[in-house]
Parts: structure tokens; sequence; C-alpha cells
């Protein structure tokens, strides 16, 4: 079964846009993103222009503030205070990766708690763990909802996470384990020190890869009917495409994939998912349903 991630989004979207229209028939305010761009990362800006075109198609409303590349950090801070103080946005994401001579953990330590909608916040992050309200970020909740659309059983499954990122890998591992519907997973979290990671991901019924490494999880690697979530996302030269390059997951889809009871294609699979979740965040923004 190939877990649709293109389809999953159309239909959620479609639910928060009859929502929006709800709300503004109802004279109530309607959900704005910022988001806040530091730099000309091809990929980041197709990503950015990807999260502010879903704005507008479900009736949200997004501003994108696009920063050169030479910003101060004391600058991105400064924006960033704008943004907290702004009742007009709801909630807003500062798209990574920043420029090395910015410290992203001031950066995330700066961003309003209630408006942090991409969930990278130490108090985000402390009561996703704790398992209090919280915005969760955007992949590991895309994921969830993906998982939860397609009726994945996950308590009491043994789940391996490949890669240990903050803002996918650590928060996956985390949420599969927590006591919560989509969640009761055993979890072996595998990293750059892992010894044997055939070993773990042999023995796992499902499997989340999010190391950035081009169709690294091989079908030797897993057992018959594993389920495969797949977040790698890299952009390879090929010339005979109209970009110019390619999208290649994390996993070697054409081997992998007969060989398992689910798997998230790339692109169509986790990539829409992350942006569907983060307008739900946004969703929740508006409604101050996180911090009431
Ligand atoms: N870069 C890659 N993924 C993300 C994300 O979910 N949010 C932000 N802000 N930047 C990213």
């Amino acid at each position: 079964m190939i877990l649709d991630g293109k389809q999953t989004s159309i239909e959620l979207q479609n639910k928060m846009a009859i929502e929006v229209q709800n709300r503004k028939e109802k004279g109530l305010k309607i959900p704005h993103l910022a988001a806040v761009l530091v730099g000309k990362d091809g990929a980041s800006q197709t990503y950015v222009n990807a999260k502010v075109k879903a704005c507008e198609q479900i009736g949200f409303q997004s501003t994108l503030i696009h920063l050169p590349k030479e910003t101060t950090e004391n600058e991105l801070l400064a924006q960033i205070e704008t943004l907290n103080q702004d009742e007009n946005i709801d909630g807003f994401i500062v798209q990574l990766p920043l420029p090395a001579h910015i410290n992203v953990d001031k950066v995330f330590q700066q961003v309003k708690p209630e408006k942090d909608v991409d969930g990278f916040h130490p108090i985000n992050v402390g009561r996703m763990v704790k398992n209090l309200p919280a915005y969760i970020s955007a992949t590991p909740l895309g994921i969830l909802m993906l998982l939860e659309k397609y009726n994945i059983e996950t308590a009491g499954k043994k789940c391996v996470v490949l890669g240990r990122s903050q803002i996918v890998g650590l928060p996956m591992s985390i949420l599969l384990a927590r006591n919560t519907k989509i969640g009761n997973c055993t979890v072996t979290l595998c990293h750059s020190k892992t010894s044997d990671v055939k070993k773990h991901t042999l023995d796992a019924d499902i499997i989340v890869v999010a190391l950035g490494i081009p169709e690294y999880l091989k079908d030797d690697m897993i057992k018959n009917g594993a389920v495969v979530i797949d977040v790698g996302i890299t952009r390879i030269d090929d010339l005979s495409k109209k970009s110019g390059f390619k999208l290649l997951g994390d996993v070697d889809y054409q081997n992998v994939a007969p060989k398992c009871s689910a798997i998230t294609p790339v692109p169509g699979g986790v990539g829409p998912m992350t942006i569907t979740a983060l307008l739900y965040n946004t969703l929740l923004a508006c409604k101050k349903e996180i911090y009431l």
C-alpha cells in the first residue's frame, strides 16, 4: 500500500478550507502565517513558496519575509520580535537551514511559544515530551496524521527511527513512544554512532528514515511487511528534467517497496504532509487552542 501524502493532504486541506470559510462567514479571524527566509537556498525557497501557496489555496493569509543572506543574528532576532508582537500574525516559521553565522537555538528561543507553529521552541518540545498541549514539529506531526489516515497500527509495534535531528528524528522517536492514539511503539533511535543499524531495521515493524542520505535503506535491511516512512528529499542533478534535478528519498524505493506492507513515496509522501501539518498548527494558533 502506498501512503499517499499528496491525496491525504488534499483531503485534510479541503477540511481546513471549509473551516476557514465558516470562520469568515461568522466574522472570525482568518489564520495568518508568516514565513521568514534568510538567503537564497534553492530548496528552501521552493519549500517556503509551497507553504505560502498552500495558505492561499485554503484561504489563510500569508506573509513571506525574505531577508538577505548577510542579515545579522540581531537583525533576525529583531524581525522575530516584530512578528511576536504583530497581533495580525497567528503563527510564523523561520525556514531552516539558516546561514552559518546565525545561532539556530537563539533564534528559536526568541519565537513566542504561542506563535511557534513549527514547534521548535524548547517550551513546545518540553510540552510535547510531557504529553501536554503543544505545537508539534510539522514533519513528525504530518507523519502521525498519515499513519492515522491509513489506520496503521502502532501500539505495541517495534519502531526504528533513523536519524536524531532536532526537527524530525528526535521528536518522531518521542511521539511514537508516547501513550497516545498514534504511539505506544517500542522505539529504537539509530544515529551515526549506532554500531549495527541493519540488526535494528531487520527487526522493525515500522521504520522512519530521516537521514538525508539518498537511497540509504535497502531491501536487505527490512523484514517482509514492514511499514516504511521516507523523510529524505535530496536534489540530484538530472538534465533530463525541466528543473534540472530529480528528488531522491532516503529509501531505495524500487527494491524496498515490494517488501513493504506500506510505504511513502518521494515526492508525494511526507513532503506534502509537512505543509498540511504546518497549516493545521496555524489554524490551532488562530483558534488559540494550544495555549488557552
Ligand atoms: N527545513 C526543513 N524542514 C523544515 C521545517 O519543518 N520547518 C522549517 N522552518 N524549516 C525546515
